[in-house]
C-alpha cells in the first residue's frame, strides 16, 4: 500500500468498526521515539485531516508532520478523507513517507476537504470518538479554518487528542500573524491585476475586480496595493460611492483614462449590504456564499459616473494551483510544529506564527473572533490613494 503511485491509486479504507482491534493507547512504553523506531515499535498512530475551503500550502504541512512524526517520533500515520466526513464515515488512506513524497510541492489536498459541520450531526461527537478509538489513534491534527477548529475545539473539550493547524486563504484566523495560501491567493489576485491594467488602458475603462476574503479584506489590501489599483475597497471600512467615483474621475482628468478597482468579496454596498449568491444554500456552518459585489459596484460606477465599466470575479483561481515558496515554507513550519503540539500533549491547542517563531495559542482564542484589518492599514490604502 506504500508508494507515491499506490497513494494516488489507493482506495479508501473503511473497516466495520466492530471487527477492529482496539489500540491500546493507555500503556506507556517504556522506550523512547529512538528505541521505539529500532525495534518497529510505532510511537504514536495520528491522524491528519482537512476541513474546510482548500488552500495552497495544506499538502507542505501534512508532509512535514509525517516525516518528522515517522523518522524522529516513530509514529505511524493515517489521513481521514475530505474533512469531518471521513471521520464519520470511517474513510481513510495510510500516510507514509513514500506516499507523501514531493507532496509540498502541490496545491490542493491530496486528503480532499468538506464543509461538514460535526457538532450539526445528531451523535457526531460520539460518531468521531467511536471512529478514532476503532482505529487506534492516539492524536488527531485537525488542519483548517475557524469553522473546522470550533470542531476541533468541540472534540478536544469531549477528551479527544487533537491539535489544530490554522488554514485560509483569507488570513483571517485571530492570532496568527499569517496563514498558508494568503500567500498564494494575493500574488495570483495581483498577478490579475497587473493584467487587469493594460487592458483597462487600451480600452479606457474601469474594471473592477473581486476577491475573496469572507469579511476580511486582507486579500483585498495586500493584491490592491501590490498591484497598484487605484481603488480598494475592504468590507471593514464603509463604501463611500462618491469617494470612489472621484478617485476614478481624478484618473481621466489627470490623463490616464482608465482605473482598476480592487473590491472585497464582503463589502457592503450602499443600500444592498453584502451581495450574495441567491442560488446558493449557506453552509453547514451557516455561512452564505459571498459573490457578486464586483458586478454590482461595476453598475453602480457605470449608472452613476458614466465610464464604461466592466468586472472580473477572480473567485477560485485564488485557491487553486501550487503554493508560493513562502506558503510552501510556512506550511512545513507549521506541519512541523504540529507534530512537536502532539508529542507534547498539547491538547486543544493551535499552532500560530508570532513574528518569526511559530508557537501555540488555545484554539479557544483564535476562533473568539476573526482578524481584521484596522486603522493601520486604512492609512496605507489612504495615503496611497490619489488626493481628491
Ligand atoms: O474561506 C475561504 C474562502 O475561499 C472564502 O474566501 C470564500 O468566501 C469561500 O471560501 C468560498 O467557499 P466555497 O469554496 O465553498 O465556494
Amino acid at each position: 500500500m506504500c508508494g507515491k503511485e499506490s497513494l494516488m491509486r489507493v482506495r479508501p479504507v473503511t473497516i466495520p468498526l466492530d471487527t477492529r482491534a482496539l489500540h491500546c493507547t493507555g500503556v506507556e512504553s517504556a522506550k523512547n521515539p529512538v528505541e521505539k523506531i529500532h525495534s518497529g515499535e510505532v510511537a504514536m498512530r495520528v491522524a491528519l485531516l482537512t476541513g474546510g475551503g482548500d488552500c495552497p500550502g495544506l499538502n507542505a504541512v501534512i508532509y512535514a508532520a509525517v516525516k518528522k512524526g515517522i523518522n524522529h517520533y516513530g509514529d505511524e500515520f493515517i489521513g481521514f478523507l475530505a474533512g469531518w466526513r471521513g471521520v464519520l464515515d470511517n474513510n481513510w488512506i495510510p500516510l507514509t513517507l513514500d506516499g507523501t513524497d514531493g507532496i509540498q510541492l502541490k496545491g490542493g489536498t491530496i486528503l480532499h476537504s468538506s464543509r461538514t459541520n460535526v457538532k450539526k450531526v445528531p451523535g457526531g461527537i460520539e460518531k468521531v470518538q467511536e471512529v478514532l478509538r476503532a482505529n487506534g489513534i492516539d492524536a488527531l491534527i485537525a488542519l483548517g479554518g475557524d469553522d473546522t477548529q470550533s470542531v476541533t475545539l468541540a472534540l478536544s473539550e469531549h477528551g479527544i487528542p487533537s491539535v489544530g493547524v490554522p488554514k485560509t486563504i483569507d488570513n483571517d484566523i485571530n492570532g496568527t500573524d499569517t496563514t498558508f495560501g494568503f500567500d498564494t491567493a494575493v500574488s495570483i489576485a495581483t498577478e490579475a491585476i497587473d493584467r487587469l491594467h493594460t487592458t483597462a488602458d487600451a480600452h479606457n475603462r474601469v474594471i473592477v475586480c473581486e476577491v475573496m476574503g469572507r469579511d476580511a479584506g486582507w486579500i483585498a489590501y495586500a493584491s490592491g496595493v501590490a498591484g497598484g489599483a487605484h481603488v480598494i475597497l475592504v468590507p471593514e471600512k464603509e463604501i463611500d460611492i462618491d469617494h470612489v467615483i472621484a478617485l476614478i474621475k481624478y484618473n481621466y482628468d489627470h490623463g490616464k483614462h482608465y482605473a482598476i478597482v480592487v473590491v472585497a468579496e464582503g463589502c457592503h454596498l450602499p443600500e444592498v449590504g453584502q451581495v450574495v449568491n441567491p442560488d446558493a444554500k449557506r453552509d453547514s456552518f451557516g455561512h452564505a456564499r459571498l459573490s457578486g459585489i464586483g458586478e454590482a459596484l461595476a453598475s453602480l460606477i457605470e449608472k452613476k459616473a458614466g465610464y464604461e465599466t466592466r468586472s472580473v470575479n477572480l473567485g477560485h483561481t485564488q485557491r487553486g494551483g501550487v503554493p508560493t515558496a513562502y506558503d510552501r515554507t510556512l506550511g512545513q513550519r507549521y506541519g512541523l510544529h504540529a507534530i512537536d503540539m502532539v508529542h507534547e500533549k498539547k491538547w486543544g491547542r493551535i499552532a500560530v506564527l508570532h513574528g518569526l517563531d511559530i508557537t501555540d495559542i488555545p484554539i479557544k482564542e483564535a476562533i473568539a473572533t476573526n482578524r481584521r484589518l484596522d486603522k493601520r492599514f486604512f492609512d496605507v490604502i489612504a495615503d496611497l490613494e490619489a488626493k481628491v
